[in-house]
């Protein structure tokens, strides 16, 4: 068969504008976000994440027994076992970043797991709500470990969002900034083929495991033009400091081609819904705990990027305001990222194991030719 030039077409840095798989996850079209066919808009105001993790996984809504038996099952599985909890207290925590530390401790978590290498649905279905449960907890164990306390351990019947926020304070949270957190768990959950999701989707693709498939992701989160941003944003608006600087700074990163973190999109280019919704909670928040001065200065910067460069917010732009405003540490905004998009993550798995080809695309040579080996001694 005659072999096809493939380096005659150009090359897709970045693969933008390549589709590499179907899918009936989510979906960007435009402007809009769905899950499953639901608009993040609605979700968002009417679900909660154990109801967005039930649709993402079951392709349809749970009724209410299901939402409960579910939100009990995840419950459930958020304890660390002693065991587990012994071996990472063993990791170090100093000059070390959270993801670094979350990217370790899942792998650990794999070993701990008597299903890791079982591939049957079944077994990958257990797998799937062990890690979205335990996500949460394994970062608050990592801020308990690294403050030189004992993790506080999950309360039963409780979700997700109350017992990240009840685990990482040691006291019970505020249920209406719990009802925030849980928000931005849904509006974090899944986003298509972002780099993450594709991480996951190439490591299953050459069947590997499913925490093999996650510490993949965890690690492509982690960039800061990735999950990395969030915590890039708030870094950022401290280092401008105040409102009166944050114009020329704009001007300044832009006259010096460097990124404005949280800004632009690959697919988004009238906007990221998600930030909508975030820059709403971030006005009211701000204003809640006496500090507007931070989304003032968002704002400014929101809306000089627009003017001088035409881009737009993405999620992590104002969702880092929304968890400074929560008073969670800076470094865990991109764990808390991850706290929610695994249970995406799971799904993308899971999706490309049930309609598998191992991922392979091509490189184009443009290196040396021709070279002759010479003995070391000649050199
Ligand atoms: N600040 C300044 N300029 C930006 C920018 C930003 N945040 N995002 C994009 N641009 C500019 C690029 O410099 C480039 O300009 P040019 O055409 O004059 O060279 C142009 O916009 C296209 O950007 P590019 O980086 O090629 O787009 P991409 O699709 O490859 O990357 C992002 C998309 C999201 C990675 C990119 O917008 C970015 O780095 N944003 C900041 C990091 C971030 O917030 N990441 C979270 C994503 S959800």
């Amino acid at each position: 068969m005659a072999e096809v030039n493939i380096y005659d077409g150009a090359i897709d840095k970045g693969l933008e504008g390549v589709v590499a798989c179907t899918t009936a996850i989510s979906s960007i079209v435009g402007a809009t976000l769905n899950f499953r066919g639901y608009t993040i808009e609605d979700l968002a105001k009417h679900s909660s994440f154990e109801e967005v993790s039930f649709l993402l996984w079951n392709s349809r809504l749970p009724n209410q027994k299901e939402l409960a038996d579910f939100s009990q099952a995840l419950s459930s599985h958020m304890v660390l076992s002693p065991e587990l909890l012994a071996v990472l207290k063993t990791l170090p925590t100093k000059d070390v970043h959270p993801m670094a530390w979350l990217r370790t401790a899942v792998s650990i978590l794999s070993q701990f797991d008597k299903d890791a290498n079982d591939m049957s649905e079944a077994a990958n279905q257990r797998k799937a709500l062990g890690l979205t449960a335990k996500m949460g907890s394994l970062v608050c164990a990592f801020a308990a470990f690294r403050a030189g306390k004992a993790p506080t351990a999950p309360v039963a019947g409780k979700s997700v969002a109350w017992n990240f926020m009840y685990m990482l304070n040691g006291k019970e949270p505020d249920p209406e900034l719990v009802k925030v957190f849980d928000t931005c768990l849904v509006l974090h959950a899944d986003h298509e083929l972002n780099c993450s999701a594709f991480a996951t989707r190439v490591t299953a693709s050459s069947l590997s495991d499913l925490h093999s498939a996650i510490v993949s992701a965890i690690g492509a989160l982690k960039g800061p033009l990735h999950g990395g941003a969030n915590e890039q944003v708030m870094l950022m608006l401290k280092k401008i400091g105040n409102i009166e600087n944050a114009r020329q700074f704009v001007i300044d990163a832009l006259a010096s081609r460097e990124k404005v973190m949280g800004i632009g999109h690959r697919v988004y280019k009238n906007g990221d819904p998600r930030a909508l919704i975030l820059r709403n909670m971030s006005q009211q928040l701000t204003k809640k705990i006496g500090e507007p001065h931070w989304y003032e200065m968002s704002t400014l910067i929101d809306d000089t990027m627009q003017k001088e460069k035409g881009l737009l917010p993405n999620v992590d732009f104002y969702s880092a305001t929304v968890y400074y405003s929560l008073g969670i540490p800076i470094d865990l905004y991109t764990p808390i990222f991850a706290t929610s998009r695994v249970a995406g993550w799971c799904v993308h798995a899971f999706e490309q194991y049930a309609n598998n080809r191992i991922y392979r695309p091509r490189s184009k040579w443009q290196g040396k030719e021709g070279l002759t080996w010479v003995p070391v001694s000649q050199r």
